[in-house]
């Protein structure tokens, strides 16, 4: 087990939210994901979903009991969406995230809208 450089493992892939996993804790995976434009309207069932944005800005659409909201993550903000959360991140410009969540959660959730073409429905990727 070696550190691992956050920039290093962002440099190391070009696609869009399609999340590399850079180390585990426990059953979690630390994922690391470049975004941007729309991902998609999903929920997950049984976990929490935690977000730290590593450079640009997230938004995430929330649909809750009162209604809909969306919420702004500047670079070195968090956010957890909870359990049960009907949720869609978008990106409105390049941008860099790091996801918590256990491992084998599924980007797109247990349910999820049509997924688009440039959406990866992953468990997460090994870094190379
Ligand atoms: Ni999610």
């Amino acid at each position: 087990m070696e550190p691992i450089s956050l920039p290093d493992a962002l440099a190391s892939f070009t696609e869009r939210w399609s999340p590399r996993i850079v180390t585990t804790v426990n059953d979690y995976d630390v994922r690391v994901a470049k975004v941007e434009g729309e991902h998609v309207w999903h929920v997950h069932d049984h976990t929490d979903e935690f977000f730290l944005v590593l450079d640009g800005e997230l938004h995430i659409a929330l649909r809750e009991r009162d209604g809909e909201r969306t919420v702004v993550l500047p670079r070195g903000s968090v956010f957890t969406v909870p359990r049960g959360t009907e949720h869609k991140p978008y990106a409105p410009a390049p941008a860099a995230i790091l996801v918590l969540e256990p491992t084998g959660t599924l980007t797109v959730g247990d349910r999820h809208d049509e997924v688009p073409e440039h959406v990866d429905a992953t468990t997460g990727h090994a870094l190379a």
